[in-house]
């Protein structure tokens, strides 16, 4: 299976502008890849984009009833989308998820034929205090509880301590926390890693830690830098 690399855009940019510019960069500059890259916009630039494989940050499992704000799998699948992040750390902070609220998700995304990002990892006040693996083999149980269909699954291990910080996860440690992981999913799913990637980092996950793909945050917003990353994973 192909590697795969993910901009995960999250609050940004600021216009329609901007984010057709980044994106035809990345675009050009992955033309003769063979990675599958795929870009996560905030939702309302997802109909400006096109081109590459597109990942929405999130989805709401009411479909078609009455939710304001709520974006369906119908619509995201009628946009032509392929890939959803689903529980990442920031929404699981801000927006409350829980875990059975990432568990609806996931099934609201397969329900649909989009593929989940389903992404998981400790604090560092987990991590010091030794639950590392308890917190990540919960949040996996949890968030697969009923999922049947894991085919289309992909993993994202993302140690919140290591989100926009600077202070990656060392290659190490991830491999570890990789294999952990893989023991409760299937062989075939990928299992990206997430946390301060750049392109002075990223081959030694995919080399070293094992990592299948990369879900990049910060460097995703500059194309040039982006475009390395994904290079450096093929
Ligand atoms: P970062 O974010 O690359 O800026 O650390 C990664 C993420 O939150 O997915």
């Amino acid at each position: 299976m192909k590697n795969l690399i993910v901009a995960n855009w999250k609050m940004n940019p600021n216009s329609q502008k901007q984010a057709e510019e980044i994106f035809s960069g990345i675009k050009k500059g992955v033309e003769n890849t063979t990675t599958e890259t795929v870009v996560c916009p905030p939702f309302i630039y997802l109909p400006l984009l096109k081109g590459l494989p597109l990942g929405a940050q999130n989805i709401f499992f009411l479909g078609g009833s009455a939710l304001t704000t709520g974006i369906s799998g119908a619509m995201l699948k009628d946009l032509g989308v392929k890939y959803v992040i689903i529980g990442h750390s920031e929404s699981r902070k801000y927006l409350k998820e829980t875990d059975e609220i990432v568990n609806n998700k996931i099934k609201e995304t397969l329900k649909f034929g989009l593929k989940p990002i389903f992404c998981i990892g400790e604090t560092a006040e987990e991590r010091d205090a030794g639950k590392k693996n308890e917190v990540l083999e919960r949040q996996i149980k949890k968030g697969l509880e009923g999922v049947e269909d894991l085919e289309s699954l992909n993993v994202a291990y993302e140690p919140i301590w290591a989100i926009g910080t600077g202070n990656n996860c060392s290659v190490e440690e991830t491999k570890e926390s990789i294999d952990f992981i893989r023991k409760f999913i299937p062989k075939k799913t990928r299992v990206l890693y997430g946390g301060s990637v750049k392109s002075a980092n990223s081959a030694d996950y995919i080399k070293n830690a094992k990592a299948d793909g990369l879900l990049v945050g910060g460097a995703s917003l500059d194309a040039e830098e982006f475009v390395k990353i994904v290079k450096s994973a093929e």
